[in-house]
């Protein structure tokens, strides 16, 4: 294969959760540190990076209906083909199976990995295709460059990987073990965020809650101490968490949630499922009461916490009685917002092999049923907050002059639009009444002027 000329463009695509996100902007601060810069809105890029998401089966079979029309739409007549990375999770799963099916791809990347891009790309401009899915002790995030961009609301990957071994999911396999960024990387990372504009940290893992470290003073620390650290950025004005594990919601972190202002009040704590029987199946280490009372103590010292969570519909085995103790579980909680998802059955993990696969049909009706309540809950809270008055972190533009959205404390995007005596900027936290609630979005006026 002829060498190929040095990428000037790149453009990083990331599919799944938040952690790829970040795993993403990390991958572009690298491109960026090889001179690459990225490629405009609509044109093509020289270099193109895939990241990718292996939770679902539909997630994963995205990667091959991306690559096929990236090569279909390459629009140059020079003969060149861009430079294709596949990364993420998918990666790690199936990169073998990539490479042979995939021929315009030259280079997978696994998640532990990518800080070896830059050395990647030369051997792949040289005509190699190259794979490289280790899975290092040594942090990548050592090797990675300094944080020099961030907007308003910034994520930070503090933990990652995942030894629970829920049975339906590959994360322990794609991800590898639970580890702990350490103390001190992380304060420098927060530090170096806000310094360049975030007023928000989301602080990001697999099970976030497992972190664990030793603060400046060799004190073993939980995510509470973290968050208590990170308070005392006097710019930093908003911290929040996810994704927790109902297993890892240490005393301390309850606490903090009554005790931390700038922690917000917002839990993404998944459930998947109301019912004993299945949650035992899916070896999650909790039940549907011993969830509840975690929420109840979280609701004792935070009364307006904000609750997410995740549910699955359709594990093997699931009859119809177990799914509708799910729906009796919502209507306990009143969830704020939640992602469902119909059971998919991925390779190499014991729920895949289970008898009582259910069929699509009798998943799809569950999952419309689940959705509607959920829907309802997350309207049914969004209508209960018209009213209130509450800053907003102010993210970016709407779409009309005058017009910005953002975030209030319990994630709700709020939009409002400038007054004659107040022009609110990125990065603001300005003070609104809630004025209209629809399901997905609340509108808002200005309070007061926002701060200089
Ligand atoms: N099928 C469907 N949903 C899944 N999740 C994880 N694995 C699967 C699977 N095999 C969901 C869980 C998890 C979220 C990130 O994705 O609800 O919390
Ligand atoms: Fe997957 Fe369970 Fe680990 Fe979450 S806790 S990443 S669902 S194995």
């Amino acid at each position: 294969m002829p060498s190929t000329p040095p990428p000037q463009t790149y453009r990083v695509k990331s599919f799944g959760c938040q952690m790829n996100v970040y795993d993403g902007e990390r991958m572009a601060e690298l491109l960026a540190d090889q001179g690459l810069v990225p490629a405009a809105e609509g044109a093509d890029a020289d270099l193109v990076v895939l990241n990718t998401c292996h939770i679902r089966e539909k997630a994963a079979e995205k990667v091959y209906s991306d690559i096929g029309r990236i090569v279909k739409d390459w629009g140059r007549k020079d003969g060149s083909s861009p430079l294709i990375a596949v990364a993420g999770c998918v990666a790690q799963a199936e990169g073998e199976e990539i490479m042979a099916r995939a021929p315009a791809v030259r280079m997978v990347v696994g998640p532990q990995a990518y800080h070896r891009l830059p050395g990647m790309l030369a051997e792949a401009r040289a005509g190699k295709r190259v794979t490289d899915t280790d899975m290092p002790a040594a942090t990548k995030f050592d090797a990675l460059p300094g944080r020099r961009r961030s907007g308003p609301a910034a994520f930070l990957t503090v933990q990652e990987g995942c030894d629970k071994f829920c049975t339906y999911c590959v994360v322990p396999y794609t991800r590898g073990a639970e580890t702990s960024r350490p103390f001190g990387a992380l304060i420098d990372e927060a530090a170096r965020l806000v310094a360049s504009g975030a007023r928000e940290i989301t602080l990001l893992g697999q099970n976030v809650n497992a972190w664990t470290g030793e603060d400046g003073r060799g004190r073993a620390i939980g995510l509470d101490g973290l968050i208590r650290e990170l308070a005392g950025f006097a710019d930093l004005r908003r911290i929040r968490y996810t994704t927790s594990h109902p297993g890892d919601m240490t005393d301390g972190l309850i606490a903090a949630h009554g005790e931390i202002a700038k922690l917000m009040p917002f839990l993404h704590l998944p459930v998947q499922s109301g019912n004993d029987r299945v949650l035992g199946a899916m070896n999650r280490s909790h039940t549907a009461e011993s969830y509840l009372r975690l929420l109840d103590r979280v609701r004792a010292v935070r009364p307006d916490i904000a609750l997410s969570g995740d549910f699955i519909v359709g594990f093997p085995g699931e009859t119809d009685a177990e799914f509708e103790d799910t729906l009796k579980l919502i209507d306990r909680v009143g969830y704020a917002q939640a992602f469902s998802f119909k059971y998919s059955p991925r390779p190499g993990t014991p729920a895949a092999a289970m008898e009582g696969q259910i069929p699509a049909a009798v998943m799809d009706e569950r999952l419309r049923r689940l959705q509607e309540a959920l829907g309802r809950d997350q309207l049914a809270f969004n209508r209960a907050s018209l009213g209130k008055r509450c800053a907003v972190l102010v993210e970016r533009r709407g779409r009309h002059a005058g017009q910005w959205l953002g975030k209030s404390p319990w994630l709700q995007s709020v939009h409002f639009t400038d007054e004659p005596w107040s022009k609110a900027a990125i990065g603001d936290i300005v003070e609104v009444e809630l004025t209209a609630a629809g399901p997905n979005s609340l509108h808002a006026r200005l309070l007061q002027p926002a701060p200089a």
